[in-house]
């Protein structure tokens, strides 16, 4: 086991009640005679119930289970050709960062080699705010429609009847909502079952925009790349260590961090200017595509490093409220439907889980001051002391213009142009639509990159969790679906399951989507 940080706050400390008051008696409660009733005088005995009673807060509706650390970034190749966001124009800026990885399905106990994507959120302290990068570790996802993902969630979820995780739902939703394809293809793989917490890549998946103080911009794709490679478990090792060990990936790197093996990864962009996005193969903003590195190289920028255990789990970790719209000028979400959904998401769900002074929680507050005109709600430690909860002329707040020019307190709008995003109107029916492009990224994975062995793994996975499925309707259209990747790969799936093989779904050619992509033409400025 790892060691433990004995702290000397706690070493001799006197036991007291919450109001400071020194206890004589901790382990009794106080009472008339030797067996009577309780007393209500005994603060000491209401006070410890009524915190034990309130200690679970919610655990988050999604990414439940999970592990954090603290540590840092640092910029080791400047991007001020790109971009003026203050974090990536000096080399060797470095800033606090907190990490946490999780399951996504599971609840705060599952175990911790499910097979699921990973969350990799990471707050950066700049000091221009902080910077949230909520990511996976995986380069794409399961939805590119906000209005998916709380079905889809509820799919991968239990029965509302049986409470029990349930295959045919899990295929139903899935086979129905193709565009998951690629998504599939690498959960089932054993990138499905990383070995541990911080053994993995990191990806933005977004694509978001690198802006200038011109406003000019690029869209850019993060990469995080552990230096020690992405370590997986096969399905087999997974399932025995879920049984004998579900918190296997926290151990993991809390022996790390605390042996001094800190966890590193090299931080990398990529980019893509507008033009380059109008005649990309595919849209800018589709979460269920990569850009493919040939046409989009990767260009390193920093280092993460992990390099401490917290010191309170909860303080530090649980209370850690990660949001992609916690952002810093210069650093902006592209109109990416599934991203801008996230943006309100997040902090509403902060709001329920934490209250509404989450950014205050010391692991939240950032390390520069916070001064605006909220005040007073729910634990509120800061409340902006005796400055005007408004605008005052007699000591009015300064603004920072879109250039960053401090401008006195008058106020200098946001002028910046919005040009490509009248293309990008079209995403609409683009991202609405199943095509053949949907199935190019996912087949070139199964054909060009995976080895036999990660093919055999991949029908293997899949053979054991869709032969749970009891519908033949489900199977039937979950085959078809995999047949849209590769024929091949769906009779090998088929024959493993012992169910009839199945044709590609019926699906509009890349040639077509893409001529009617152009014609959907640019929709009024947003
Ligand atoms: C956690 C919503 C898609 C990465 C969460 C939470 C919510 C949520 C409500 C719980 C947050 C909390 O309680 O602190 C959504 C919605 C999505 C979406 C509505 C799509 C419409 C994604 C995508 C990614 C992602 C595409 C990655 C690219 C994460 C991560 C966490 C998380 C890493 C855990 C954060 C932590 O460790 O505290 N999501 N999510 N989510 N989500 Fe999403």
């Amino acid at each position: 086991m790892p060691s433990k940080q004995v702290f000397t706050a706690t070493d001799g400390a006197t036991y007291t009640t919450s109001n400071g008051a020194p206890v004589a008696e901790p382990y009794a409660a106080q009472r008339i005679g030797t067996t009577g009733p309780l007393l209500l005088q005994d603060f000491h005995h209401i006070d410890l119930l009524a915190h034990f009673d309130r200690e679970r807060i919610p655990e988050r509706v999604v990414h439940a289970k999970g592990a954090g650390a603290h540590g840092y970034f640092e910029l080791t190749h400047d991007l001020s050709d790109l971009t003026s966001c203050s974090l990536f124009t000096q080399k060797g800026t470095k800033v606090d960062t907190t990490v946490r990885f999780s399951t996504v399905g599971g609840e705060s106990g599952s175990a911790d080699t499910a097979r699921d994507p990973r969350g990799f959120a990471i707050k950066l302290k700049t000091e221009e705010g902080n910077l949230d990068w909520v990511f996976n570790n995986t380069p794409v996802f399961f939805i590119r429609d906000p209005a998916k993902f709380p079905h889809f969630i509820h799919t991968q979820k239990r029965d509302p009847q049986t409470h029990l995780k349930d295959a045919d739902m899990f295929w139903d939703y899935l086979s129905q909502n193709p565009e998951s394809a690629h998504q599939i293809m690498i959960l089932f793989s054993d990138r499905g079952t990383p070995d541990g917490y911080h053994n993995m890549h990191g990806y933005s998946g977004h694509t978001y925009k690198l802006v200038k103080a011109d406003g000019s911009f690029v869209y850019t794709q993060i990469h995080l790349i552990a230096d020690g490679g992405f370590k997986t478990l096969d399905n087999a090792t997974a399932g025995k260590l879920a049984g004998d060990n579900p918190d296997y990936g926290i151990q993991a790197m809390f022996e790390a961090i605390d042996a001094g093996n800190f966890p590193s990864w090299t931080v990398y962009v990529q980019t893509m200017t507008p033009e380059q996005a109008e005649s990309f193969r595919y849209n800018v903003l589709d979460l269920t595509k990569v850009w493919p590195h040939k046409d989009y190289p990767m260009r390193q920028v920093g280092k993460l490093v992990l390099n401490k255990n917290p010191q309170n789990y909860f303080n530090e970790i649980e209370q850690a409220a990660f949001s992609p719209s916690h952002q810093i000028p210069y650093f902006e979400p592209s109109a990416d439907p599934v991203l801008q959904s996230r943006l309100f998401s997040y902090p509403d769900t902060h709001r329920h889980r934490l209250g509404a002074n989450y950014q205050q929680l010391p692991t939240n507050a950032p390390k520069v001051p916070v001064s605006n005109f909220q005040r007073d709600g729910p634990m509120n430690f800061f409340n902006q002391g005796a400055r005007p909860n408004y605008q005052s002329s007699i000591t009015p707040l300064t603004y920072k213009n879109h250039q960053g020019a401090i401008n006195g307190a008058v106020r200098d709008g946001h002028k910046r142009s919005l040009k490509h995003e009248t293309w990008v109107g079209g995403a609409f029916w683009d991202l609405s639509e199943i095509t053949e492009l949907d199935f190019e990224q996912p087949r070139a994975l199964y054909r060009e990159v995976m080895t036999p062995v990660d093919r055999d793994h991949l029908i293997s996975n899949l053979a054991g969790h869709l032969g749970g499925a009891k519908s033949a309707e489900v199977k039937a259209r979950t085959l078809s679906y995999f047949a849209s990747v590769d024929q091949e790969l769906s009779d090998r799936l088929a024959k493993a399951i012992g169910a009839p093989t199945a044709k590609p779904l019926p699906v509009k050619p890349a040639a077509e989507a893409i001529r009617f992509r152009a014609n959907v033409g640019a929709s009024p400025n947003l």
